[in-house]
């Protein structure tokens, strides 16, 4: 088994990043977008982001014209259907990301990987979309924002996934200064369902909109439990209709386990539009 080609399939925040950060372990990289003219952009956005690397003396000259040559923008019908690996980083939503994998599934050869980096549905449902021996070349590589920098890398396998193309990743990622982790296919994978209590009880604790009950949280989160955003930054700068929707689905994916519960000062957040930082205002203003 081996990692030398890879299409990354979205050119979002995630796209990009993961595209980046590919490249950056002197991969060849494809670059695909439903919006071709914003691939460019992200591409554009990847070159700049090498030539800072490069000013603060953390790549050579060499190294940053090396990477921009190796990664290119492409429609989806002209990708490199040889390819190792592809990493499906389209928006979250269940029918656009089957409708891309069943077309994949019959463009690619039947040895490359397919991987979707989905934050909360099933790898075995997304799998659905495939072949049966393609199911086995199927999992999650869920990254976190921005995969240039975070470490963590969740491996979620399917129930039909070939157990040796995971521990060639975990083997393949940890060996690339990432840190792996092999996790089964349950709804939230690990950091997404560890997490929701972080913010669920966060607000439960809070209830409703107070801007320093949300600081005060906040700081004893950072100050006294040692992390390094508090959850209302956090759920801010994540952006509210992307938790929310994480948190519901997580919910119902465990038949309304309580627990899990979205808590409705999130759904008013989302309706009233407060997203947090990308839209200016969330728990907390970001307005100059
Ligand atoms: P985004 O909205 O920034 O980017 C999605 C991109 O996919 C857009 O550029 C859109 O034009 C493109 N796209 C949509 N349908 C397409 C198609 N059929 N073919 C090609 N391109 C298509 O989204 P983001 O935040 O990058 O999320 C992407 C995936 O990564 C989602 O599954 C999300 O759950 C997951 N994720 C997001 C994280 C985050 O912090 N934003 C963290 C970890 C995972």
């Amino acid at each position: 088994m081996k990692i030398n080609t890879v299409v990354v399939i979205g050119a979002g925040t995630m796209g990009q990043g993961i595209a980046q950060w590919f490249t950056q372990q002197n991969l060849i990289v494809e670059m695909v977008d439903q919006n071709y003219e914003f691939a460019l952009i992200s591409l554009d956005r990847i070159y700049q982001s090498f030539d800072k690397l490069a000013k603060a003396n953390k790549l050579s000259s060499d190294d940053v014209s090396h990477f921009k040559k190796n990664i290119s923008v492409k429609k989806v019908d002209d990708i490199n259907t040889n390819a190792d690996l592809v990493v499906e980083a389209i928006i979250e939503n269940l029918t656009a990301k089957n409708t891309l994998f069943a077309h994949l599934d019959q463009l690619m050869s039947k040895q490359t990987i397919f991987a979707s980096n989905t934050s909360s549905f099933s790898i075995n449902q997304l799998s659905q979309a495939v072949n049966d021996q393609r199911k086995r070349n199927f999992l999650g590589l869920h990254f976190f924002n921005p995969a240039t920098i975070m470490k963590l890398v969740e491996v979620v396998s399917g129930l039909e996934t070939n157990p040796e193309i995971l521990n060639f990743l975990f083997e393949w990622f940890n060996s690339k200064n990432k840190t792996a982790c092999i996790c089964s296919d349950s709804p939230g994978f690990i950091v997404n369902r560890v997490a929701r209590n972080f913010y669920g009880e966060a607000l439960r604790a809070v209830d409703v909109y107070d801007v320093e009950k949300f600081r005060e949280v906040d700081t004893v989160m950072k100050k006294v439990g040692g992390f390094k955003m508090g959850p209302f930054e956090l759920m801010d700068l994540i952006g509210i209709d992307i938790n929310y929707s994480v948190t519901e689905s997580v919910y119902r994916a465990f038949f309304d386990e309580p627990r899990f519960k979205p808590h409705r000062l999130q759904r008013d957040m989302v309706i009233a539009g407060r997203l947090g930082k990308k839209t200016g205002k969330g728990f907390f203003s970001y307005e100059t």
